[in-house]
């Protein structure tokens, strides 16, 4: 069996009381921070920028997995390196030159992740799979959270996860949007490593309980 981990989006936080919902992941069962960043271009909305992501990183004690939903991310990957992300995920719809952007990422220590959007096959990920540390499987149209998880999502896994096992890379699968209790068993038994959850934590009663139930969901 592969990693099976779970990453709170604190897109779902409470910006208010950011450190409180830190904190309570700090001590939860959460094994990474996934933070999502959205320039009002790529997508339609905006999230946040550097001082949060510093502020966050300030106080994060789990690996920072940064999702970009930016256009033009190249600019960028120094500054969040610099900032303490881990992995960092660009959007295959973003970059021009996505191999190049992958061994820029690498160069700053951190891991590549290329995410892609419900439209986009991972068939295209194939020539560059080997240098891929983590793909995100979009299981919404990214910009906002709290949305439907969509079924095919289960079909792209398969297909993905087929792939890594052909030309035998140690990529990661993560699934971002729409993730609960109910379809997270599922996904990993597909071949999901890694779980996005936004509102299913933070909009629940007890997050911390909420995090053990999806851990419990994936064991
Ligand atoms: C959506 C973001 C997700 C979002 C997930 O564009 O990439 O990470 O926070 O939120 P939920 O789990 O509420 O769908
Ligand atoms: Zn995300």
């Amino acid at each position: 069996m592969g990693k099976r981990l779970i990453a709170p989006s604190l897109l779902a936080a409470d910006f208010g009381n950011l450190q409180h919902d830190i904190e309570m992941v700090n001590a939860s069962e959460a094994d990474w921070f996934h933070l999502d960043i959205m320039d009002g271009v790529f997508v339609p909305n905006i999230s946040f920028g550097m001082p949060v992501v510093k502020a966050i990183a300030k106080h994060a004690k789990k690996t920072l997995d940064v999702h970009l939903m930016i256009v033009d991310p190249d600019r960028y990957i120094k500054e969040f390196a610099d900032l303490g992300a881990d992995v960092l995920t660009v959007h295959y719809e973003t970059c021009n030159h996505l191999n190049r952007t992958i061994q820029a990422i690498k160069g700053e220590g951190m891991k590549a992740g290329v995410a892609i959007t419900p439209h986009t096959s991972v068939h295209l990920l194939e020539d560059s799979l080997e240098d891929i540390d983590l793909v995100c499987v979009m299981s919404v149209n990214p910009g906002f959270g709290g949305q439907s998880f969509i079924e095919n999502t289960y079909n792209k896994v398969s297909a993905l996860k087929e792939l890594i096992e052909k030309k035998n890379t140690n990529t990661l699968i993560e699934i971002d949007g729409g993730v609960n209790a109910t379809n997270a068993k599922r996904l990993v038994e597909a071949g999901a490593n890694v779980l996005v959850a936004g509102s299913f934590v933070f909009k629940s009663e007890n997050p911390t309980l909420t995090i053990s139930e999806l851990k419990k969901e994936i064991a």
